[in-house]
C-alpha cells in the first residue's frame, strides 16, 4: 500500500526503517565490503510486536540500502537481539566464510538458536539442531554477542541473563559451556540487563576489556540506558577494573541496546558502534506515523581519560563528515549576557551539524539553545561549578505524547576544563551532543512542530566562542 515516507518526523541523515517498528540493532558485522545492519523489526505495524530480523547494508556506514528482512518468528518464537560473525575456517561446518546470527528465540521461554547464510546475509537458514542454548533458571536469557577469542582459541558469547551477564565457550557455535558470570553487586540494578557486548580497546598501549550492558528502566536520566565496565578477560572470567560504577556510554535519554560491528578488519582496527535512538519509556508513542525508531549516528569507541578517569568516548565515525555541505563559517565573538545566530542554514531543513570551540576559562555557568520561530527550544546547560551538563528539552517541541518524555533536565557529569569542543548534530527529531571528541555524550529526542534555525548563548560572565562552523546536513 502507498504511505508517505517523508513525514514530518523522518529523520534526514539516521538510519530508519522504510515503513514499521524498529529497537535495537541486531547482527552488525562487516563482510565483503558491505556493512550490514540488521534490526529489531516489525514489519507490520509501528508498534513493538512480531519480531523479526530488519535488514540494511551500506558501504559508507552513512547511506544505507533496505534490504528484504532476514529472519521471521518460527516455531521457537520471534526473532530477539543478537549478533553475527563470520565462520572463516568453517568451525559450525556449514561452510567457509558463512556468515551466521546468533539470536534469542522468544517462545514460552528464551533460548538461543543459530541461522547462516551463504550468500552475503541476503538468505538465512536457520539450524536445524536450534536451539543450540537454553537454560530454564532464567526466565530472562538473552541477547547473544559472540565473537572470537583469539588467546583460547574458542568463540566467547556475553549473554544476559537477569541482572547478571554470562560468557559461555564454544568451539563450533552450536554446543556452548559456561564460563562464568558477572554482575553481581557491581553496576546499575535499576532494571533488567540486556544486550551486553564485550571487546578490547587499547589505551596508551595497553588493551582493556569493555562490557557493555544495556539496562531497562534504571538509567541515569529514567529508563533505558547503556552503562560500562573496564577491566580485563582471560577468556573465561571478566574482571572489572576498580572505578566509580555505574559509568553510562551516553547520559542522553535515548541510545539504548547499542553494540559494535564484528569483523571489521585488522587494517582498519577501529570498533564502531551504533544504538538505538529511543527508549522504552515511551518508544511506542514518539509521534511518527508510519515507521518509529531510529539509528544513533555511527560511531567509534575509544578510550580516553576525562581528567578523573578512563571512559568509554564514543564520536561519530568520520564517514559521517562526507554528509556536511557547505561549510558556514561564522567569526569568533565573546557572549556578553546573550548573543544569538539566526537562519544557520539557508535550506532550513533541520538537518545540520554545529561545530564549535567554547573558551570558557573560570566562567561558572552558560547556556547555548537551538530554537525555532515558533519559539520551540532545546537548551544545554554548562555548569562547571556544580560539575553539571544538562539538556531541558521540556519545550522543545511535541512533548505530550505521554508522561515521561520531560521528567526534568536530562543531567551529565562535566569534569571542568577550560575549553570545551562540541559537535552537536540536529536530525529533526534528535539532537547528539558530543563534548570533547565524544568523552562526554547526550542523544536525545525532541520533536519541534518546524526546524530548528537558530542558536544563542546566554552567559553571565564572558565566554568566547573562538570558533564556530555550521555544516548543512544531506542524506547521501
Ligand atoms: C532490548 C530488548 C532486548 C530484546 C529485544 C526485543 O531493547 O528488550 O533485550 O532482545 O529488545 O525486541
Amino acid at each position: 500500500f502507498e504511505f508517505d515516507y517523508n513525514e514530518t518526523y523522518r529523520p534526514l541523515y539516521h538510519f530508519t526503517p522504510k515503513y514499521g517498528w524498529m529497537n535495537d540493532p541486531n547482527g552488525m558485522v562487516y563482510h565483503n565490503g558491505e556493512y550490514h545492519l540488521f534490526y529489531q523489526y516489525n514489519p507490520y505495524g509501528s508498534r513493538w510486536a512480531n519480531m523479526h530480523w530488519g535488514h540494511a547494508v551500506s558501504k559508507d556506514l552513512v547511506s544505507w540500502e533496505h534490504l528484504p528482512f532476514a529472519l521471521a518468528p518460527d516455531s521457537l518464537g520471534s526473532i530477539f537481539s543478537g549478533s553475527a560473525v563470520i565462520d572463516k575456517d568453517n568451525t559450525a561446518g556449514f561452510g567457509n566464510d558463512a556468515m551466521i546470527a546468533i539470536y534469542t528465540s522468544a517462545g514460552k521461554i528464551q533460548t538461543q538458536s543459530i541461522a547462516y547464510s551463504l550468500d552475503n546475509g541476503r538468505t538465512f537458514t536457520t539450524y536445524e539442531g536450534n536451539p543450540v542454548l537454553s537454560d530454564l533458571s532464567y526466565p530472562d536469557f538473552r541477547d547473544p554477542k559472540v565473537f572470537w577469542h583469539n588467546a583460547t582459541n574458542q568463540w566467547i558469547m556475553a549473554l544476559a541473563t537477569g541482572q547478571t551477564i554470562s560468557f559461555y565457550g564454544s568451539d563450533n557455535l552450536r554446543e556452548w559451556d559456561k564460563l562464568s558470570e558477572f554482575g553481581e553487586g557491581i553496576g546499575a540494578h535499576g532494571g533488567v540487563w540486556e544486550c551486553p557486548d564485550l571487546f578490547p580497546l587499547t589505551y596508551n598501549g595497553q588493551t582493556k576489556w569493555v562490557l557493555f550492558v544495556s539496562i531497562n528502566p534504571g538509567g541515569p536520566n529514567g529508563g533505558s540506558a547503556t552503562q560500562y565496565f573496564i577491566g580485563d578477560f582471560d577468556g573465561k572470567t571478566f574482571k572489572p577494573d576498580p572505578l566509580p560504577y555505574p559509568l553510562w556510554l551516553d547520559y542522553g535519554r535515548d541510545n539504548y541496546a547499542g553494540v559494535t560491528w564484528s569483523n571489521i578488519p585488522d587494517s582498519d582496527g577501529r570498533k564502531l558502534f551504533i544504538g538505538w535512538m529511543n527508549n522504552w519509556d515511551y518508544a511506542n508513542h514518539i509521534p511518527p506515523v508510519h515507521f518509529k525508531g531510529a539509528s544513533t549516528l555511527p560511531r567509534e569507541l575509544k578510550l580516553a581519560h576525562n581528567g578523573g578517569h578512563l571512559v568509554v568516548a564514543n564520536p561519530p565515525t568520520e564517514e559521517v563528515n562526507a554528509l556536511r555541505g557547505n561549510t558556514k563559517k561564522i567569526d569568533a565573538f565573546t557572549v556578553n549576557k546573550s548573543h544569538t545566530i539566526d537562519n544557520l542554514t539557508e535550506e532550513n531543513t533541520g538537518a545540520f551539524e554545529i561545530e564549535m570551540d567554547i573558551e570558557a576559562g573560570s566562567t561558572s555557568a552558560f547556556n547555548f539553545i537551538l530554537a525555532n520561530e515558533k519559539g520551540e527550544r532545546t537548551v544545554f546547560s554548562f555548569d562547571p561549578e556544580k560539575g553539571v551538563f544538562g539538556v531541558d528539552r521540556s519545550k522543545s517541541g511535541i512533548v505530550d505524547f505521554t508522561d515521561n518524555f520531560t521528567t526534568g533536565t536530562i543531567e551529565a557529569p562535566l569534569v571542568k576544563k577550560e575549553n570545551y569542543h562540541i559537535r552537536l548534530f540536529v536530525d529533526r527529531t534528535s539532537v547528539e551532543c558530543f563534548v570533547n571528541d565524544g568523552e562526554l555524550v547526550q542523544t536525545n529526542s525532541i520533536f519541534p512542530t518546524e526546524p530548528y534555525n537558530s542558536l544563542s548563548f546566554e552567559s553571565d560572565e564572558e565566554v568566547t566562542i573562538s570558533s564556530i562552523n555550521v555544516y548543512p546536513i544531506r542524506s547521501k
